[in-house]
């Protein structure tokens, strides 16, 4: 997200879709969430508020800018529980092998330069038996509607500051060291036809 798309997001990039249903879909989306927990992506710190007020004993929040990441700091009194603040893309977690029981991320892998590079660091992170919580707008499973994400994924990409709306998320989650629980493919809120198909779901590390 560049500075001018940290600047507007509250306000005018998300805040009508969180008024129409988003924050509920993100407590919905993080309801599982326990133990020592670590957010990518963090942004401004909208699911601070969503976090269950139980059962998080540590919660890290990662973000690699700055201009997203002092919002989330501004804002981090809404959470269950002080939070550390920590700059870093999810492809590279500064983290131990195997240090959270819990990590989740909302609207991120649109953005990741590698969304499998994150799953990696994510599976490694995570204990055996922690979950991955996630919500994320993906590519449709219409046909029609996933090749008119395709023909305005360019433009749309320069526009939004680097989302890709037309990513199989949950083929590329499929496809990592995770085993996926839940999903569910619904709507996202007051948003665009071109990322109006929104995922929620879990997936588990496996002891190796
Ligand atoms: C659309 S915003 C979503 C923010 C927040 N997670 C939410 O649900 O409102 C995308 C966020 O992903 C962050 N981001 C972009 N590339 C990233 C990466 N490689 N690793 C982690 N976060 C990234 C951006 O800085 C931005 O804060």
């Amino acid at each position: 997200m560049n500075r001018f798309g940290a600047l507007i997001y509250d306000r005018f990039l998300i805040g009508a879709s969180q008024q129409a249903g988003l924050a509920e879909k993100r407590c919905e989306a993080l309801a599982a969430a326990s133990g020592e927990v670590l957010e990518i992506g963090a942004g401004t710190g909208l699911n601070l508020a969503a976090y269950p007020r139980e059962g998080i004993t540590r919660l890290v929040c990662t973000e690699p800018s700055l201009a997203m990441s002092s919002q989330l700091q501004a804002r981090s009194g809404e959470a269950p529980i002080e939070i550390e603040v920590v700059a870093a893309s999810a492809e590279q977690l500064p983290f131990g092998d195997a240090s959270f029981d819990c990590v989740t991320g909302t609207l991120v892998l649109c953005e990741a330069g590698s969304p499998p590079a994150a799953l990696a660091e994510i599976a490694r992170v995570l204990r055996p038996g922690g979950h991955y919580l996630f919500l994320e707008h993906v590519r449709s499973l219409d046909h029609d509607h996933a090749r008119m994400q395709d023909r305005w994924a360019p433009l749309w990409r320069r526009a939004s500051g680097g989302c890709n709306c037309n990513r199989d998320t949950l083929a590329t989650i499929k496809s990592s060291q995770l085993t996926v629980e839940k999903a569910e493919v619904g709507r996202f809120p007051k948003a665009p036809k071109i990322v109006k198909p929104l995922l929620i779901g879990s997936a588990v590390r496996n002891a190796s």
